[in-house]
């Protein structure tokens, strides 16, 4: 009789969903059918799987967020879609979990210390002011520029800079290019890529035993991540996690940056007030970062969200907006989405950094803005990102405007990562 009882509470408490079952997956089909079911459920929906093992559940609203990522994320671990990363990065921060995620976090939070990532400020002006050299001859020859090939390479070389320093130097001396060029240049994302990408780890290993056998240590990320001790036991980190590392953050600190720059091109392209006013404000400023150039990216971010979903795994039982959570659920978040709930954004297709002017973030729920997600999981490079994309504006926006030559709007690609579909083609003209 009790256990009848039981089933019975926990079936009736189970959330509202449609009976065609579907595997929830990042591709372009996802977000359309997300937004019906929104629409007709509300803001925890339950769908039924195909191929896993559970049914699924898709969070809509921020109290639901703020329970999952930070009241009791203890009881939730990454969940499915990182199978194609995880080919990549192996068990690297992005990915991994548990107490060796904690480990690994603590270990190497340091290093993204707002004092440290200022020290990088040289290096992301050097890599800036080469690509606007090449601006300025295309600004005189009339030439469009390929922006999303250019932002793709500006910020994977300052984050492979910002990582070895000198060493990739010398790699580039050696052959002309250095050979992690492949990742900015193939934009497909197949086993092929994964395995030649694999193949850089080569290197990175080669770099690590070269630095230990001259007992070197050098302002970068790579030798951070060497020097790093767990405050428990004193050991540094195995090679294989410090590779893995590695492999993370340029990965994860190169595409969503240049996405983000990529969309904000397209966007000042095709809003002059903002443009007008981003210029008055960069003209005005002695250094980057600009308070306005920051809206701007928010409101870039708002609008296309790099991680446009992601998931989690419950590890126990839990309860989310009143319905039961088994273990095992998959749960499905879209910033994408929750950057356009008109319950927090009014006019949400609307481009107006003006939404981020302080005294109006200050009016908003926090958990309705997350690009770069929240809680003990947020992006460990966020600070990294929002200087490096600053100081860029800052720079590229005293000297030039990007006129935008091809489809308005340019279709957008909901792969891992949101990209462009195609490579957004721009005139530059110089101010
Ligand atoms: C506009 C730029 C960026 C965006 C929008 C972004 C977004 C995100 C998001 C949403 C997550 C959490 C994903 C999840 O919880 O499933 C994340 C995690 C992470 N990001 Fe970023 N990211 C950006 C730039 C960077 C940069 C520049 C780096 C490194 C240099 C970086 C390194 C990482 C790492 C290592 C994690 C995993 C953190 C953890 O789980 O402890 N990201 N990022």
């Amino acid at each position: 009789m009790r256990n009848e009882g039981m089933t019975q509470m926990t079936e009736e408490s189970l959330a509202p969903g449609p009976e065609r079952p579907w595997d929830i997956d990042a591709n372009d089909e996802t977000l359309p059918v997300l937004q019906g079911l929104q629409a007709q459920y509300g803001d925890v929906v339950r769908v039924r799987t195909v191929t896993r093992p559970s049914d699924s559940l898709v969070l809509f609203g921020p109290d639901e967020l703020r329970w999952v990522l930070l009241t009791n994320r203890q009881n939730y671990k990454k969940g499915v879609g990182l199978e194609r990363v995880k080919m990549l990065l192996g068990n690297g921060l992005i990915v991994s979990d548990g107490d060796f995620w904690a480990r690994q976090r603590r270990m190497m939070q340091p290093a993204f210390h707002s004092r440290v990532i200022k020290q990088f400020g040289g290096l992301i002006e050097r890599h800036n002011l080469a690509l606007l050299d090449r601006w300025a001859e295309r600004a005189a020859d009339g030439q469009p520029i390929n922006l999303t090939r250019d932002t793709s390479e500006l910020s994977l070389n300052i984050v492979l800079q910002a990582l070895f320093s000198v060493d990739l130097d010398k790699l580039t001396n050696e052959v002309g290019e250095h050979p992690f060029t492949m990742i900015a240049r193939d934009s497909q994302r197949d086993l092929r890529f994964a395995q030649q990408f694999r193949a850089l780890t080569k290197l990175v290993r080669q770099m690590i035993e070269d630095r230990r056998r001259e007992q070197r240590v050098e302002m970068d990320f790579l030798s951070m991540l060497m020097e790093a001790r767990d405050k428990d036991t004193g050991e540094a980190m195995p090679e294989r996690a410090l590779i893995d590392e590695i492999m993370s953050l340029i990965v994860a600190g190169h595409e969503t940056t240049a996405s983000t720059l990529n969309w904000t091109w397209y966007r000042l392209s095709q809003h002059a007030d903002v443009e007008a006013r981003l210029h008055a404000a960069v003209d005005a400023a002695p250094a980057a970062p600009v308070p306005y150039a920051e809206q701007v990216l928010h409101e870039t971010l708002r609008l296309y969200p790099p991680v446009w979903l992601f998931s989690r795994r419950s590890l126990g039982d839990d309860k989310l907006g009143g319905y039961h959570v088994p273990a095992g659920t998959d749960l499905f978040i879209s910033p994408w989405l929750l950057h356009r709930d008109t319950r927090f954004w009014s006019d949400p297709e609307a481009y107006q950094p003006e939404r981020f002017a302080p005294e109006i973030e200050a009016t908003r729920p926090k958990f309705c803005f997350i690009p770069f997600s929240a809680g003990a999981r947020h992006c460990i490079g966020e600070g990294f990102a929002m200087i490096e994309m600053n100081q860029h504006l800052y720079l590229a926006a005293r000297r030039f405007r990007l006129k935008y030559l091809g489809p308005v709007p340019p279709p957008a690609e909901f792969q891992i990562n949101l990209r462009t579909r195609e490579d957004l083609s721009m005139q530059v003209v110089a101010r």
